[in-house]
């Protein structure tokens, strides 16, 4: 018998039960106990009807993604529905935690669905480049209809046991013990002399087939780049137009053809890759914690005021803190606006806004925030400014507390410095808008304690954000590798792309738009101060393109001034400018840049390949202990599209030896200076290995 699943007999009752810690993955030996159970259990003349539960903290979660890339042995999901599908005595599956992916595909396969008030229900394939591809996309549109369920296959969320009951996906809802639940139901059944009940036998409803084209021309733009949500689009119209086999089969080959692709495979990789981010290299899985029940930050400002809102929509008390309390008044305005804006749109209730609110406690004096557990600093980005407040939090909050900065480019190390706890601070590097972007670059300086890096890393997940730890340099991990990037892009448009074509290029690659628009949109201003920063320090670049800050010298700063690299007519569509073009085209001849077509590829290769030699340099420094955690990174911080799987994942795809070769003709072509290939990477090539078999 396997050892994932048992039956037994209640009564006239035959009982399956599946344990297979941590979510009851439909592993072969789960797939071999449930059929072995059901065939055992019709065989028994003395059951009437079955009843199928899970042990632990969830129903079935889905197929086991780790055999994805081994193959699946014997035997297949499929039949294994099949066979419960078919049985002539009625099945309940009783439902807890998460039915997911194949795990709701088996509860399809059951007669009837029964489950706890908390459970939720979902075919969550697509975020794995998938589709539910044993039955799920034949199945569940039988029981509720062409417009559900493209919204629940290709949308792919978790939908709770109340709405799952109202669009009829399960039976009923049960409260108390969903053992004694499943099998009152099941009695119940046999009481009312009611037998099985297969969905394979509904005839589905007629629709209108512009309801797939008009859902496939809906979500072409946000699905770009990926193949699943089409194949669902597909196989749902199979369902409506193709007797249920011929359905199925259509689902089968469509499913073998995503299960075969480098979209699914790339997706797949974050899958587990975004699980591995909290699991710190070196960093025993035992490590203490502190207790966080409180925090502060200190100014009130773009960052600062989303920092807040995390904490508030987790539920932990935050204390705000400004120099001013004109400038509390606006941040909090700003937050409440926010809170407002998302409660119009349906995501939350006036009540929580209310609770959120009231979370956050605003005040002008350290003396309120000396007792809270850790506090994060969102103040002006300037060294002296920052080192003031830190000699002040080191005055004032209680010991233990942990101390946090949300530098973007600043020294964590110098910073701590001030401190007499240096073993207490750490860079909390948030991105914008803070409240919404899920990218959290933990930033261990020299002396932050393992305890200190271990609870903000568990802090993350709890304030709904994925943190990845990374060591201290300039721009930290992605910012640097951006800053690869955005040199030469500059200089390619110098030499003779236009800003359009190489917005175009990575636009095609599958980033949600391309340098120049991104530049614009956030402003031209700040990376102009930030030059001149740099200038002033004596940072003076080998090769400086100075088209764009003469474009900012013109009062041009993007977006918000109605033009920068491009011309805004609107106010945001991007339209290139002759003045610009002749602009470009004057720097070039003064700085001796005689200008040129150039290639697509030499855009995308010149733009992509540096960031990935930074990447490799940033893995040799240890500054990033995994491609992994780079890859993270650039999927959530930067936009990077998930069906690549960060451009590590994407290297080690198109091989490493093509970026390595690239490298010396770009070498030959311009100098070392900005095409020295990083040592790993060299090292990499000649073994004939990629980063993820580092
Ligand atoms: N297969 C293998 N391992 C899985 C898994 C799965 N389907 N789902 C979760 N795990 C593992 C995780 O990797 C993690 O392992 P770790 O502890 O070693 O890191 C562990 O289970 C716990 O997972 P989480 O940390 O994610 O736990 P949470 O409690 O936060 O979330 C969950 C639980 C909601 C079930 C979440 O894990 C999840 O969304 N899982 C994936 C569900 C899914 O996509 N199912 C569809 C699979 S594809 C399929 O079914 C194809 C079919 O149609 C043929
Ligand atoms: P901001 O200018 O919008 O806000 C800073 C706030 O800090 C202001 O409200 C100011 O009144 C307040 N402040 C200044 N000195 C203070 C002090 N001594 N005590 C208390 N409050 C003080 O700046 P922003 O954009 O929020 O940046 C804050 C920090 O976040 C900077 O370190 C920045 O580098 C970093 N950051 C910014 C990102 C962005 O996109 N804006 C992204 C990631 C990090």
């Amino acid at each position: 018998m396997s050892d994932t699943v048992s039956y037994s007999t209640q009564g006239v009752i035959g009982l399956i039960k599946v344990n297979n810690p941590p979510v009851n993955a439909l592993c072969q030996s789960v797939r071999a106990g449930l059929k072995e159970s059901v065939e055992n259990l019709l065989a028994d003349d003395s059951v009437k009807a079955i009843v199928l539960i899970c042990e632990g903290r969830t129903f079935i979660a889905g197929a086991d993604i780790n055999e994805f890339a081994t193959g699946m042995g014997e035997p297949g999901l499929v039949p294994v529905i099949g066979t419960m599908e078919t049985a002539a005595k009625p099945i309940v599956a009783a439902i807890h935690g998460t039915a997911l992916g194949g795990g709701l595909e088996v509860a399809l396969g059951c007669h009837y669905r029964v489950a706890l008030p908390t459970a939720l229900v979902g075919l969550p394939e697509v975020n794995l480049g998938l589709l539910p591809g044993a039955g799920g996309t034949q199945r569940l549109p039988r029981l509720v209809g062409a417009e559900a369920a493209l919204e629940l296959i290709v949308g792919g969320g978790h939908v709770p046991a109340a709405q799952a009951k109202a669009l009829g996906i399960i039976d009923d809802i049960v409260k108390g013990d969903l053992l004694e639940a499943g099998i009152a139901y099941a009695e119940k059944l046999l009481a009312d002399g009611k037998g099985p009940r297969a969905i394979r036998d509904i005839t589905p409803e007629t629709v209108d087939s512009a309801i797939f084209d008009n859902y496939e021309a809906g979500i072409a733009r946000k699905q770009r780049g990926f193949l699943a949500p089409f194949h669902i689009i597909n196989c749902i119209r199979a369902a409506f137009e193709l007797p249920f086999d011929e359905g199925m089969a259509r689902e089968q080959e469509l499913f073998d053809e995503l299960m075969a692709s480098s979209e699914s495979a790339a997706q797949r990789h974050i899958f587990f890759a975004e699980r591995e981010v909290a699991k710190v290299p070196g960093l025993p899985k035992d490590t203490a914690k502190r207790d966080i029940k409180t925090a502060a930050i200190i100014g009130a400002g773009t960052m600062g005021g989303g920092i807040a809102m995390n904490f508030a929509n987790a539920g932990i008390p935050v204390k705000l803190l400004e120099l001013k309390q004109e400038f509390l008044d606006k941040g909090l305005a700003t937050i409440r606006g926010n809170y407002e804006n998302t409660a119009k749109k349906g995501r939350i209730t006036q009540a929580d806004v209310e609770t959120r609110m009231a979370l956050i406690e605003p005040t002008t004096s350290y003396d309120d925030i000396k007792g809270v557990d850790i506090v994060i600093e969102a103040v002006f980005e300037n060294m002296d400014v920052k080192k003031e407040v830190f000699k002040t939090l080191d005055g004032v909050c209680k010991q233990g507390a942990i101390l946090a900065t949300n530098t973007s480019t600043l020294d964590v190390d110098e910073i701590a410095s001030v401190t007499q706890r240096p073993q207490d601070v750490i860079g909390m590097h948030f991105f914008s808008p803070a409240n919404v972007m899920r990218l959290l670059e933990n930033v261990r300086g020299e002396k932050t304690a393992d305890d200190v890096i271990a609870t903000v890393m568990s802090l993350s997940k709890r304030i709904g954000k994925i943190g990845a730890l990374v060591g201290v340099c300039d721009g930290f991990v992605g910012n640097r590798m951006l800053h690869a990037r955005t040199r030469e892009s500059a200089f390619l448009v110098e030499e003779g792309a236009t800003p359009e074509q190489i917005d175009k290029v990575l636009f095609d690659y599958g980033f949600p738009m391309g340098p120049f628009t991104m530049a614009d949109m956030a402003g031209l201003d700040v990376g102009y101060k930030v030059r001149e920063e740099r200038r002033k320090a004596g940072k003076i670049e080998q090769r400086d393109s100075v088209w764009i800050d003469k474009i900012v010298e013109m009062g041009r700063h993007g977006q918000k001034t109605n033009a920068g690299i491009y011309l805004y007519e609107d106010g945001r569509t991007p339209i290139p400018d002759p003045v610009v073009k002749d602009l470009i085209a004057q720097c070039a001849k003064d700085a001796g840049i005689e200008q040129r077509q150039i290639s697509d590829q030499e855009i995308l290769e010149r733009c992509m390949y540096p960031m990935i030699n930074e990447g490799a340099l940033i893995l040799e420094e240890g500054i990033a202990a995994r491609p992994l955690d780079i890859d993270i990174i650039w999927i959530n911080g930067y936009g990077f599209p998930a069906y690549k799987g960060g451009p590590m994942f994407w290297a080690d795809q198109i091989g490493l030896k093509n970026i390595y070769d690239a490298y010396k003709k770009y070498a030959l072509q311009f100098g070392e200076h900005y095409w020295q290939p990083a040592p790993l990477l060299e090292k990499l090539v000649k073994e004939g290995k990629g980063f993820y078999d580092l």
